[in-house]
């Protein structure tokens, strides 16, 4: 396990993936009946986009350096659906400087109600430990160093009704597309009726349409979600996509009014900036 996500924190890839996170999540809260939310691959929790790791790549500078100084300027449609990333991210940063960046177990953390539950999985044995004192004090989320492919066996189903998992491996083995799709699908068949977010990398064309085809053929409910920011000779990591299976009804929908403003901020490439929304059913 080589991956860091100290490295990555905040770039194109996580903005696309964060705002879809909490658009699903709070569309599952719209009702007072209790959330449960599993991140197989929870990272360190939140980072500080000054530490050497992010200064070495500066990745972050092309993703929430480029959209902090217009998240207060969205149009009022992209402004109410961007809002609880937005307030989460302003939330870290009171000074007014993008100095850090949520992940997933900070957006999921600060999204939770009371009645809300959550399970963090890293099995980085250091960032596991970050990321339990990072935490500690939060009664209703419990961090776990194991495996997040296990985890979806013996944390599946909840007992809460209504639940989210995350999944965003760091893609370093060959075989990650297909570890995802039989990661997911054995998920969904232990909790039917969860919403799953399974993130990929737009990099190889070849894997990428594979495990499109994977997903239509698995299942009966999912979206595709691609968006692409640079062209493919500028950057060989130059898009990003989410799976994702029994998707709230209303997400395709606002993703359409929000993808190609955030897009349009955070294009490398000029011209190359896409986004591409596919209802499999
Ligand atoms: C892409 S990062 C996660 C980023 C995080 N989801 C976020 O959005 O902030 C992937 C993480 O998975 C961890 N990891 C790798 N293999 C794992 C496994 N089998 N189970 C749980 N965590 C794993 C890595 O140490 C790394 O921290």
């Amino acid at each position: 396990m080589n991956y860091r996500h100290a490295f990555h924190a905040g770039n194109f890839a996580d903005i696309v993936k964060h705002v879809i996170l909490t658009r699903a999540l709070t569309y599952l809260q719209r009702k007072d009946k209790p959330v449960f939310v599993l991140d197989t691959h929870a990272g360190l929790g939140s980072y500080d986009l000054e530490s050497e790791s992010a200064r070495k790549t500066a990745e972050a500078d092309d993703g929430i350096g480029r959209l902090w100084p217009h998240l207060d300027g969205a149009p009022d449609a992209v402004a109410a659906l961007l809002a609880p990333f937005a307030d989460a991210v302003r939330s870290l940063n009171p000074t007014g400087e993008p100095r850090f960046y949520p992940g997933s177990p900070a957006l999921i953390a600060h999204l939770m109600r009371p009645q809300d539950r959550a399970v963090f999985c890293e099995l980085h044995a250091e960032d596991h430990n970050v990321l339990a004192a990072r935490f500690a004090r939060r009664k209703r989320i419990r961090v776990e160093n194991v495996d997040g492919w296990q985890a979806l066996k013996t944390l599946l189903p909840p007992p809460e009704r209504r639940g989210l998992v995350i999944l965003d491996p760091p893609f370093e083995a060959r075989n990650e597309f297909d570890v995802m799709l039989d990661g997911l699908e054995a998920a969904a068949r232990r909790f039917a009726t969860g919403t799953y977010l399974a993130w990929y990398p737009i990099k190889h064309e070849t894997a990428v349409a594979a495990f499109r085809t994977g997903v239509g053929q698995r299942f009966k409910d999912a979206l595709l979600v691609e968006t692409t920011v640079a062209a493919p000779a500028d950057a060989a990591f130059h898009g990003s996509g989410m799976a994702i299976i029994n998707p709230p009804y209303t997400l395709a929908s606002e993703l359409d009014t929000l993808l190609p403003w955030l897009i349009e901020r955070l294009e490398r490439t000029p011209g190359a900036g896409a986004c591409r929304i596919e209802a499999l059913r």
